[in-house]
Order: C-alpha cells, then sequence, then structure tokens
C-alpha cells in the first residue's frame, strides 16, 4: 500500500480507529516498524537523549536532526514521517520556523514537522500550514521548556487544564493535523480528545488518546533503569542484545567462533 497521508489520519479520528506511532533515528529500525505497520514515524529530538546521550532535548541540533530524518525516510516506505524542530529552531519567528522546517523536509525528506507549545507559536503553525506543511503540535510536558517547568513533573492540573485545552483548540484552529498530549491527567486527555476534529497522540496520557506514541527504545526494553509509569516494555532487548554481546565475546575468546562453515 501506498504511504500514510495526513488525510488518512484525519479519516481514522473519523472513523475512530486507534493507530500508534514510534520513534526512529535509523534505517534499521525504520525498516522493522514500517513493516510491522506503525503508520507514522517520529524522529523526535529525543534523538538527543537515545542517540546523542545529551541530558535533555535542549542542546540537539537541526544538523544532528536532519541525517537521521533522511535515514528514517529511506528506511520506512509506507510510513509518514514527521520530524521533530528541536529547541531554538523555530521559537524566534514564524520565517525561522519555515526556514528549519524547510531544510527537514528538502534535506530531510521529512512529510510532517512536530514543534513544543501553544498559544505562543499559532504564529509559526499557521505559517507552516500556510506553505503546505503538515504540523503536528506537542503540550502538555514538553521537554524542550524542562527548565522552565523545573523538572520532569505532570502538566495540566488543576486550572492548568482549561489552558491546556485552549491550547489544543488554537493548534487545531492554526491548521495542525494532531497533536501530542505528553504527561498530562487522562481525564483532561478524554476531554480534549473528545472537543477536538484533529487526533490526539498521547504519551502518558491515559486510554483515551486518538493514538499512542511511545520512545521505541522505552517499548523494546532497550534503555536500562527505571522507566517513567507511562512506558510498558513490550520486549526484553537488553537481556537479548547484552546476551549476544557476551555470547559473541565468549565464542571469540574461546575459539568456537568462527567456524569453516563461517570462512572462506
Ligand atoms: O522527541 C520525542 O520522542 C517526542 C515524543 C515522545 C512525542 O517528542
Ligand atoms: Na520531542
Amino acid at each position: 500500500h501506498s504511504r500514510t497521508t495526513v488525510r488518512d489520519i484525519r479519516a481514522a479520528k473519523d472513523r475512530g480507529q486507534r493507530w500508534a506511532m514510534l520513534t526512529a533515528y535509523d534505517v534499521i529500525t525504520a525498516g522493522i516498524f514500517d513493516e510491522a505497520g506503525i503508520p507514522v514515524l517520529l524522529v523526535g529530538d529525543s534523538a538527543a537523549n537515545t542517540v546523542y546521550g545529551y541530558e535533555t532535548t535542549v542542546p540537539i541540533t537541526v544538523d544532528e536532526l536532519v541525517p537521521l530524518v533522511r535515514a528514517v525516510v529511506r528506511g520506512a516506505p509506507h510510513a509518514m514521517v514527521v520530524a521533530d524542530l528541536p529547541f531554538g529552531s523555530y521559537q524566534a519567528s514564524p520565517e525561522q520556523a519555515l526556514t528549519t522546517a524547510t531544510r527537514f523536509l528538502k534535506e530531510g525528506g521529512a512529510h510532517a514537522v512536530k514543534l513544543e507549545g501553544g498559544a505562543r507559536v499559532l504564529p509559526q503553525v499557521g505559517a507552516l500550514v500556510a506553505a503546505g506543511i503538515p504540523v503536528m503540535g506537542h503540550l502538555g510536558l514538553t521537554p524542550q521548556s524542562v527548565h522552565a517547568f523545573g523538572g520532569y513533573r505532570v502538566q495540566g492540573r488543576d486550572g492548568a487544564g482549561e489552558a491546556l485545552l485552549a491550547d489544543a483548540l488554537g493548534l487545531q484552529e492554526a491548521g495542525a493535523f494532531a497533536v501530542v498530549l505528553e504527561v498530562v491527567p487522562a481525564d483532561l486527555a478524554a476531554r480534549v480528545t473528545k472537543e477536538l476534529l484533529i487526533s490526539t497522540v498521547g504519551i502518558g496520557a491515559g486510554a483515551d488518546c486518538d493514538a499512542q506514541v511511545l520512545v521505541w527504545q522505552d517499548m523494546a526494553g532497550l534503555t536500562g533503569g527505571q522507566a517513567p509509569r507511562f512506558v510498558k516494555r513490550f520486549a526484553d532487548l537488553r537481556t537479548a542484545l547484552t546476551d549476544a554481546a557476551a555470547a559473541f565475546r565468549d565464542e571469540v575468546s574461546s575459539g568456537l567462533y568462527p567456524t569453516v562453515e563461517h570462512s572462506y
């Protein structure tokens, strides 16, 4: 079948059909997730953590993300590929947002972009949509604002819920085709999902969103240590990969690998 488009995403909302999004940062995993039927792949600025080893998503640059986007697009023939606009690459003005998004489409081959924030980025969203670029919004625990939040904590509690709903309606009005809701109370996410005509994509936002997203290394159990409450590990790749590397190490040191079958 052909590549997922924003029209498919709109049709899914109208039919009440839920869908899944995963992050991807390289050609192999992009191909695997595409083959598994994941309709939308996000080249998240979470690559700051999962690829480059930064503490937060604040330092990652457009130059660091564009090659990953290009690799994911090459690896995924069917998925819509959404590129995250990193911190500092769109906040200054609609012109800056358009210049950055243009790089992700022309150099990266992305099909859509995602940016964080509500009211303050509506001029940016409007400019991108006017230029023909599909935009995904991102509200709630927006990691690029970690320093302003004073840590990674639940957003949209109590009175802040009304402001989040207003931001979501603003993004819809500005032409966004979907909005990520990250670490917000489930009842608030359910309310936003009901009020919006565009899709909500939840991460730590309860069961009632139109779609769900996870960072793939969290989804597959590759990341070690304590995961956030919203993560479900659908596999234990960390153990599998550790065991494989240790077995390789052992067979090389003991001379069990390679044998004649591996030789020319
Ligand atoms: O960068 C990212 O991976 C994200 C998702 C978690 C929504 O923005
Ligand atoms: Na992100």
